[in-house]
């Protein structure tokens, strides 16, 4: 028979390293790859450039119904100004509504997924048999993201971004509609002390763990 479809939900906070972690172990398992933060921040990228104010939540749930595949490649979305314009609209429940059938048709795969972001375990995903809530101190993250913004030749203090880190972190876990948090079942992995490597293998070998039980 066939196997069952191996669907990995990866959830955490800001520059926590889920991102690499999701994409390492979609291509580990040859799973196709959601990163759910994109469609966040489409839909604020949308706004900004039909000069929409990010607040207009009509306007943010109009751009989230209307979201084209083609948007989630535009290399503006990973600018340091969007993970915070994408953080306000991810806030109004219409926008999350629109977005959620979008993610759960790609958790359909019937090889299995792996869907990153904040609310996949809780909500998108709760059906999931792999659950990882990644984890690292602010200030480690804030170094993360640093170096890798100075890769991109985006010029900002590693003060600026702690702030960033902060402010997200407690507006992604405040907010009313699927507040970050960790599945009561999911298995959280702290990567402060792991390099990309080391935290890989600790995943490989949790997933190996759960998708058996
Ligand atoms: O993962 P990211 O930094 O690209 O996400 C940008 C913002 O989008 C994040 O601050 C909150 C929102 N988001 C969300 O609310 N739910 C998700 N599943 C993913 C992202």
């Amino acid at each position: 028979g066939r196997a069952a479809p191996l669907l990995i939900a990866i959830d955490g906070p800001a520059a926590s390293g889920k991102g690499t972690l999701a994409k390492r172990l979609a291509l580990h398992y040859g799973l196709p790859h959601l990163d759910t933060g994109l469609l966040y921040r489409a839909v604020a990228l949308t706004l900004i450039d039909e000069g929409s104010d990010l607040d207009d939540t009509g306007a943010a749930a109009r751009a989230a119904s209307a979201l084209s595949a083609e948007r989630l490649s535009d290399p503006r979305l990973r600018e340091r100004a969007m993970g915070e314009a994408a953080s306000r609209v991810s806030s109004v429940p219409e926008v999350r509504a629109a977005l959620l059938s979008w993610q759960r048709r790609f958790a359909e795969n019937a090889e299995g997924a792996v869907l990153d972001g904040r609310d996949i375990g809780t909500v998108v995903c709760p059906q999931a048999r792999v659950k990882l809530f990644i984890i690292a101190a602010p200030e480690e993250r804030a170094r993360r993201r640093h170096r890798e913004l100075l890769g991109r030749g985006e010029e900002t203090t590693l003060a600026a971004i702690l702030a960033d880190i902060r402010a997200r972190d407690a507006r992604d876990s405040s907010r009313a509609a699927a507040p970050l948090k960790a599945a009561e079942d999911a298995v959280v992995l702290d990567t402060t002390e792991l390099d990309a490597e080391a935290a890989f293998a600790e995943a490989v070998a949790i997933v190996e763990r759960l998708k058996a039980a």
